[in-house]
């Protein structure tokens, strides 16, 4: 559906745990093909923002708008965003146990929207191709994030939330994770990427947007936030 604006939009949001009031009017638009790096210290909203745009139960959407290449996602329920093309990755990955790597991909693509194939996949993920058939749950931390991700692309995928990918891995395995974020978006995918790692984030993204206390403090090119110690400082503590 041809549309004007960008290719996603959260257009001043609200969010709330039962009676508490968390994700506080953030807005921010996200280029095709884009890497957007979401910031800013512990408890400051990040997950809740990503759980709010994938519409989950928890927290729930009071007001505001989120749209994703002309579709309105603050109208849906949460398999109805990931039909849209959605697709959460928390920072538990979710990787189903007693499913080999190549079972966990397949039943991915049962879920309406069409996603890659498999051989594709594989292309992209050696290390998940070499161990296909052993079970997900047993893969290192860096090759279930990497499952986790490929699972993503195995479902309808245009817009990839990524929730601390990079926790308790080692540089190499965060470098390789890189280049796979890299490489599928050279193919088109966008994506946002939250990150207590702000510089392995910022050095991945095009753009960043820092949250201090559910609220939007900053909205810029992920360089400049590089290039800037006292906003480091102040909201990344880096
Ligand atoms: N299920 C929940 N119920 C109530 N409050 C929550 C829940 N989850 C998170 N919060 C609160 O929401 C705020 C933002 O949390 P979160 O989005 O997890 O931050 P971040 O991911 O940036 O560390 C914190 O104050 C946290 O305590
Ligand atoms: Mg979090």
């Amino acid at each position: 559906m041809p549309h004007d604006g960008p290719f996603f939009a959260a257009k001043d949001i609200h969010a709330y745990y039962g009676e508490s009031y968390i994700v506080q009017g953030v807005s921010f638009d996200i280029r095709h093909g884009e890497i957007l790096a979401l910031l800013g210290r512990n408890g400051a909203g990040k997950t809740s923002t990503l759980r709010t745009i994938a519409r989950v139960d928890n927290p729930a959407l009071q007001a505001g708008e989120i749209w994703l290449d002309g579709q309105p996602i603050h109208k849906m329920k949460s398999f109805e965003a990931a039909r849209a093309g959605i697709q959460l990755v928390p920072e538990d990955r979710r990787i189903i146990q007693g499913l080999t790597v190549e079972e966990n991909l397949t039943i991915a693509q049962v879920a309406p929207g069409h996603g890659w194939e498999l051989e594709r996949i594989y292309s992209h993920f050696p290390r998940l191709a070499e161990r296909r058939r052993q079970e997900g749950v047993t893969l290192s931390g860096g090759e279930q994030q990497m499952l986790a991700i490929a699972r993503a692309l195995a479902r309808n995928l245009k817009l990839l939330l990524l929730d601390e990918p990079y926790e308790g891995l080692a540089p190499v395995i965060v470098e390789e994770i890189e280049r796979i974020l890299n490489e599928i978006k050279a193919l088109g995918i966008t994506t946002i990427i939250v990150e207590q790692n702000a510089v392995a984030a910022l050095r991945l993204a095009d753009r960043a947007v820092i949250l201090d206390t559910g609220e939007v403090a900053f909205t810029g090119l992920a360089k400049d936030v590089l290039a800037d110690e006292a906003l480091r400082r102040e909201y990344l503590a880096i």
